[in-house]
């Protein structure tokens, strides 16, 4: 593995060798066990988008593993300014011993990863968060002891945490039904790739537009904004064609009575969500959040050690 880009380009074992690793740091980090796996080592942390998590949980794991996040705007370096991800590449590779970018083309990843001599980790692009759904992973784990024969609810935007949610699924063998309105549906491609690995695993992948037959006997209800970063301009219009996907109360009624809620954050109570499901006691957000953190730590560890 040089790069982590996208889950459908990893095996079973190897999400499962991450998470293992993820679950063995966090036990460390809370013994207060110091792990300086990457010592003397520098991540380029490239961001087009704005961040809370990725941005803080990045800075803060590499630091813990011994070694310095270094964090480029697009605002402050020559790529925000043109400069091509070729030349980007050639030059950071120089100096950096891994890069994590968040940015809007998901094709300016595999380029920067394809042109790097130095391990590249996506930290969002329009098309697939994977880093947080490896922390959800992890979550779910934790949660609920396995992987394998549970039923993931995704209501809503058939979005970037969509499509790496249903590649995540497919590769760790749970069900997933995505229920979003017409023509929101998650993107071709990644559904195509996904069926293979549902194949693969066994596990089953339904895309409908009725939330209530998506949620029905699910062991998970995960949603996002309606609004993803890039789309502000669609916002209003947006919200009329979604309202009748919040995951609220009633909709999660159809769940387990043991159903976990999920949302990788920002949230917009109110909207993709209802207030009382988000804080409610089957709400495991901050849980998922700080993964965030111990999950891209087996990452870097991974990849750059
Ligand atoms: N979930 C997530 O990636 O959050 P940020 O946008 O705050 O990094
Ligand atoms: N779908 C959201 C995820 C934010 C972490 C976005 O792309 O803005």
């Amino acid at each position: 593995m040089k790069d982590f880009i996208s889950l459908h380009d990893c095996s079973k074992e190897e999400i499962e060798a991450l998470l293992k690793l993820a679950l063995k740091l966090k036990d460390e980090q809370k013994k207060g066990i110091a792990h300086n796996h990457l010592k003397g080592k520098t991540l380029g942390m490239i961001f087009t988008k704005s961040s809370t998590r990725t941005r803080v949980s990045f800075e803060v794991g590499m630091t813990q593993l011994g070694g310095y996040p270094l964090f480029l705007s697009s605002a402050d370096i020559q790529l925000g300014r043109g400069e091509t991800i070729y030349d980007t590449a050639k030059v950071l590779e120089r100096y950096l011993d891994g890069i994590m970018i968040r940015t809007f083309s998901h094709q300016d990843v595999l380029d920067l990863a394809e042109h790097a001599d130095i391990p590249v980790i996506n930290a969002l692009t329009d098309l697939l968060h994977p880093c947080q759904v490896l922390a959800d992973l992890q979550t779910i784990y934790e949660h609920k002891g396995k992987l394998e024969g549970l039923k993931l609810a995704y209501v809503g935007d058939g979005n970037n945490m969509t499509n790496s949610l249903m590649y995540g699924c497919g590769k760790m063998g749970l069900d997933c039904a995505v229920a979003t309105p017409k023509g929101y549906e998650p993107d071709g491609t990644v559904t195509e790739l996904a069926k293979a690995d549902f194949a693969k695993s066994g596990a089953t992948l339904t895309i409908t537009n009725d939330p209530v037959e998506a949620v029905k006997n699910a062991d998970i209800i995960y949603t996002d904004t309606w609004v993803s970063m890039g789309q502000e301009s669609e916002k209003a219009e947006r919200i009329k064609l979604f309202s009748g996907y919040q995951v609220d109360e009633t909709l999660v009624a159809n769940a387990k009575d043991d159903y976990v809620f999920m949302h990788c954050l920002p949230a917009y109570r109110g909207f993709e969500v209802s207030e009382g499901v988000i804080d409610g006691k089957n709400s495991i957000i901050f849980d998922e959040a700080e993964n965030r953190l111990h999950a891209q730590k087996a990452v870097m560890v991974t990849l750059m050690s």
